[in-house]
């Protein structure tokens, strides 16, 4: 046996518990009622504040005191946060927040695991989807990259970037709040970028309200403006195919090539799974991979799309293409490309030519492909 190995585990069993009595003190409200005390006060006076019961107040903040997040006075049995853990152990820290998903995945993880039986169901029910979604809106999108990204993403196509200097017209698919969108605007000025969501308009359209060349819109990316045939002569879509039920994949790839002037280029940017078994070293990676499975294992890891809901709302086509796609999986596991992102996938559904790798150099979790309509 490996002690230090054993070690680390037992440390991982520990952090659990720490993991579960934060967010426990936190869906309390108990580092709000803590935050506001300028003196050392009792359980009782805790408890009586918040409407707890007592004894269960007292246990939760010795736990706390155990695990050095509070203060404890033996001498007059009284509890205080200290103000140099108050940045971090307060309702609204991000730390914090993050641990809203536990209670979340830990009500999911029974649903999920019969997820991974050949013969169970293909997706968490609608309900649980749905209780997750509020969390994964507001802080899964709290990346959006930004100029930093565009540069690389652009002069990693020297032939793009000429004619964004020059002046031409962008769209960006699910842009939504519209980091990626506004950075473009913001770098190519003689060149307009539209940026279509079913969400988060108005919060894209405050992050750039003095961004003249942006011009962001509610659209479903399965059903672009009928207006915009041959508009654009440069498409991306970075992180939003997972969310599009399977059987609108092939439409919003069609709608994306409508849309698209010949001599356009279209980039898919969608996540590289292969990089989250391999990647050891990034824990952002890990955490990636591990939110995907509870959130996203009914579209991108199970390769199906969608939620149950939106399953059982195909026709027999659409339950072929399941099959179909199911059939990619070992594929897929060789290639560690996951089918919903295979280059066929695009190929297939419109008349794209020229595929193209281009790494992103410092966003390993993605991969880039860029397609041209000739
Ligand atoms: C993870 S965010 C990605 C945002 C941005 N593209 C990025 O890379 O930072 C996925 C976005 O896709 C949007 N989305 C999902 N389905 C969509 C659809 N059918 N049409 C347009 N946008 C969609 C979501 O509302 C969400 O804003």
């Amino acid at each position: 046996m490996d002690p230090v190995f054993k070690a680390s585990i037992l440390t991982s069993t520990l952090e659990g518990f720490k993991m579960l009595t934060l967010t426990m003190a936190k869906r309390l409200r108990m580092f709000e009622i803590l935050g506001k005390y300028v003196s050392p006060k009792t359980s009782k006076e805790i408890a009586e504040s918040a409407g707890y019961r007592e004894n269960y107040v007292t246990q939760l903040l010795d736990t706390m005191v155990t695990f050095k997040y509070i203060n404890y006075d033996v001498q007059d049995k009284t509890y205080f946060l200290p103000i140099e853990h108050r940045e971090v152990l307060n309702q609204e820290s991000w730390p914090l927040k993050w641990l809203e998903i536990v209670p979340l995945f830990s009500a999911a993880q029974p649903e999920l695991e019969k997820i991974f039986k050949v013969d169970g169901p293909t997706a968490l029910p609608e309900a649980m989807n749905d209780a997750m979604q509020p969390w994964l809106n507001e802080h899964w999108g709290f990346d959006e990259p930004g100029e930093d990204y565009v540069k690389q993403l652009v002069d990693s196509m020297p032939e793009l970037k000429n004619k964004l200097e020059a002046g031409i017209q962008v769209l960006d698919v699910g842009c939504g709040w519209g980091g990626l969108g506004g950075a473009f605007a913001k770098l190519y000025p003689k060149s307009t970028l539209y940026g279509i969501d079913l969400e988060g308009i108005d919060i894209a359209k405050k992050n750039n309200a003095d961004i003249k060349n942006a011009i962001f819109s509610v659209a479903d990316c399965t059903k672009l403006d009928p207006s915009w045939s041959d508009k654009f002569d440069y498409v991306y879509i970075r992180n939003v195919l997972h969310f599009v039920p399977p059987k609108s994949l092939d439409s919003s790839i069609q709608e994306i090539y409508r849309v698209l002037k010949p001599g356009g280029t279209f980039s898919l940017i969608q996540f590289n799974h292969k990089e989250i078994g391999p990647n050891k070293g990034d824990i952002f990676v890990c955490c990636g991979g591990a939110i995907g499975m509870y959130a996203y294992h009914g579209s991108e890891d199970a390769c199906l799309g969608g939620t149950e809901e939106t399953s059982k709302e195909g026709s027999k086509e659409e339950e072929y293409k399941m099959e179909d796609l199911s059939s990619d999986m070992p594929d897929m596991a060789r290639s560690g490309k996951c089918p919903l992102v295979h280059e066929d996938r695009v190929l297939k559904a419109a008349d794209f030519k020229n595929l193209q790798f281009i790494p992103i150099a410092f966003d390993q979790e993605h991969i880039h492909m860029t397609f041209s309509k000739l």
